[in-house]
């Protein structure tokens, strides 16, 4: 059912603790699940990622997801980091069940809220972010545009 990248990161999920005074940190969860996601970036004055490390009250899914996303914004420019989304890290997992889909939302999400947190405290715009939300559960449930 899992593939064996999210197996290994998920047995052994890389960048897992806490970063003493980040540049950025963010919280989200997911209400419906309850399952909660902490990143913290230690961001340099070049704006780029030099350190990312999570912390979760999360499934399976959700732990490989942030070990995958912390190791592919590792070394990009907060700009870049925008292009890890949660598909981006599910292909460099060799995909996710679709109902494990909404798991890797958390770490994407997370990431935002840390990056958002640096923005503001360093009072800059980071194009495309927008203001995370604290449940991403609200946003699965956004009801859809109909043109
Ligand atoms: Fe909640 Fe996976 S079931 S994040």
């Amino acid at each position: 059912m899992y593939s064996e990248k999210v197996m290994d990161h998920f047995n052994n999920p890389r960048n897992v603790g806490e970063i003493e005074n980040p540049s950025g940190v963010g919280t989200v969860g997911n209400a419906k699940c309850g399952d909660i996601m902490r990143m913290y970036l230690d961001i340099d004055e070049n704006q780029v990622i030099k350190e990312a490390k999570f912390k979760t009250f999360g499934c399976g899914a959700a732990v490989a997801t942030s070990s995958m996303a912390t190791e592919l914004v590792k070394g990009k420019t907060v700009q870049e980091a925008l292009n890890v989304t949660n598909k981006a890290v599910m292909e460099a997992l060799d995909g996710l069940p679709p109902v494990k889909v909404h798991c890797s939302l958390l770490a994407e999400e997370a990431i935002h809220a840390a990056l958002w947190d640096y923005a503001t405290k360093h009072n800059i715009t980071i194009d495309g972010l927008e203001q995370p939300v604290n449940d991403i559960g609200e946003k699965e449930e956004a009801p859809q545009e109909v043109y």
